[in-house]
């Protein structure tokens, strides 16, 4: 079998999927160095070739710690390659357990790092508009990376800012302003998506489908009702700081100068005994004998040393965007095989597996892949959910959500080691609500579940 090769790099993943196309993971085989590719079909529509082209302006202008580096793009025929920082330690989402959340001292740092990327847009005259978890990856260090420039655009230019008239991002995280007045202005709305995400990585649901009065949970916010989810889930710190983040109208809004002065964005999340040393409490239990909270300078009573409240933010190294890749030929698409042809190959190593994305929704079964796949179809068939076989390596299943949104997405089967991997991806709709289902699926399927975890 010819091994797949695009010069010396690899392809030896598909990351994501979109309406786009897809982005792809490169590995070159000398020197090992992983480069994202975003492969977009410009055929369909004139408005695609443009607005690509306004996606590279934007994106190779920027340069910041928590921002995806862009590295350069190569055009063949229709389609345009575009080569980004690859970011293993997969989409935000991930970090997110539905209805849960994640720890609040996680949520703290990567919402400062978020705060940073998006200060730093602002600063140069840029708004991203279209800020959602899915469009934040992490870096093998767990340093956020704000991605995807297709909406961006410049709002301020020689000090001169301009109201935007576009309806554009996801209407979940979309501010109210853009679905009740012709002009907005472009920082607020940036923030409020802030806001939304805010929400998701502390209570694993998003607060409502869209912002209007004719959506329940939204009325319910406008009337404070604050001992509702999510909204109770959430600490008193925090939600005092996303009520300034959530209101209505964009002039009253938070900035982020008052962001940076918050005093839960300042101290983060209260320390639990357990982390400061004491090994018999779980992370919920109410600490006790300590003297006062942490975020008004004061110390637990304990011996351990006081840790630093915040997180460590990136101060990674900046590097100089390239306006071109180093690619001495063009990449070939119909080289470039699919993750499920080349790991299946016996030369796949163990390199080449730590190089995978990490995903939380992937699992190893402890059985064949005919039977893995009849569980799953028994699984999908007991949920009610549409399950259809493209080839016996991937299904596509699809429902819809509990707000009766489109919900697809496609499980791959790759045979490794005589055993199994599931792993599910996104293609349409919510990811927590796909996450919602993958744990549902999940647990049907516990019984040819193997404890091994993915490496
Ligand atoms: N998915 C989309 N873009 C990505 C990137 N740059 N790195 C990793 N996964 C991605």
């Amino acid at each position: 079998m010819a091994v797949p090769f695009v010069e010396d790099w690899d392809v030896v993943q598909i990351l994501g999927e979109g309406a786009y196309g897809e982005v792809r993971l490169l590995v070159n085989r000398q020197s090992g160095e992983a480069v994202a590719v975003k492969v977009i079909d410009t055929s369909q529509a004139k408005e695609c070739a443009d607005s690509v082209r306004k996606e590279v302006c934007v994106h190779k202008m920027l340069n910041h710690a928590n921002i995806v580096r862009f590295y350069g793009q190569r055009k063949e025929g229709r389609t345009v390659y575009l080569f980004l920082e690859y970011c293993s330690g997969g989409e935000l989402f991930d970090q997110i357990e539905p209805d849960v959340g994640m720890p609040e001292k996680d949520a703290h740092k990567f919402f400062k790092q978020l705060i940073s990327a998006v200060e730093y847009l602002h600063g140069i005259g840029i708004t991203h508009r279209d800020i959602k978890p899915e469009n934040i990856l992490l870096d093998d260090k767990d340093n956020l990376k704000l991605t995807d420039f297709g909406l961006a655009t410049m709002f301020r230019y020689k000090g001169h800012e301009r109201l935007l008239n576009r309806l554009c991002g996801t209407l979940p995280y979309v501010a109210p302003e853009l679905l009740s007045q012709t002009e907005y202005k472009a920082q607020p709305a940036d923030v409020w998506a802030c806001g939304i995400v805010l929400t998701a990585m502390l209570a694993g649901e998003l607060p409502w489908d869209k912002p209007t009065e004719s959506c329940q949970e939204y009325a319910d916010w406008l009337q404070k009702k604050t001992y509702l989810p999510p909204w109770k889930k959430i600490q008193p710190l925090p939600l005092s700081l996303l009520s300034k983040f959530l209101l209505a109208d964009p002039d009253s809004r938070i900035t982020i100068a008052e962001i940076k002065a918050d005093r839960w964005f300042i101290s983060g999340a209260k320390r639990t005994l357990l982390e400061s040393g004491n090994k018999f409490l779980k992370p919920n239990e109410a600490p006790i004998s300590r003297s006062r909270s942490s975020d008004d300078g004061m110390q637990f009573s304990t011996s351990q040393p006081d840790l630093a409240a915040g997180g460590s933010e990136a101060v990674s190294q900046l590097t100089c965007c390239k306006e071109q890749v180093s690619f001495s030929q063009p990449i070939k698409p119909e080289h470039m095989l699919l993750t499920t042809q080349l790991l299946c190959t016996p030369g796949a190593s163990q390199s080449t597996w730590q190089r995978l994305v990490r995903r939380m929704t992937r699992f190893f079964t402890t059985v064949s892949a005919d039977a893995s796949l009849t569980a799953l179809k028994d699984a999908c068939e007991c949920l009610t959910l549409g399950y259809k076989l493209a080839c016996n390596k991937q299904v596509t299943v699809s429902t819809l959500d509990r707000r009766n949104n489109k919900l697809i997405f496609k499980v791959h089967l790759l045979e490794m080691d005589q055993k199994v991997l599931l792993d599910f991806r996104l293609s349409k709709g919510d990811g927590l609500e796909f996450k919602r289902y993958f744990v549902k699926i999940k647990l049907k399927l516990q019984d040819i579940i193997s404890p091994q975890k993915f490496p």
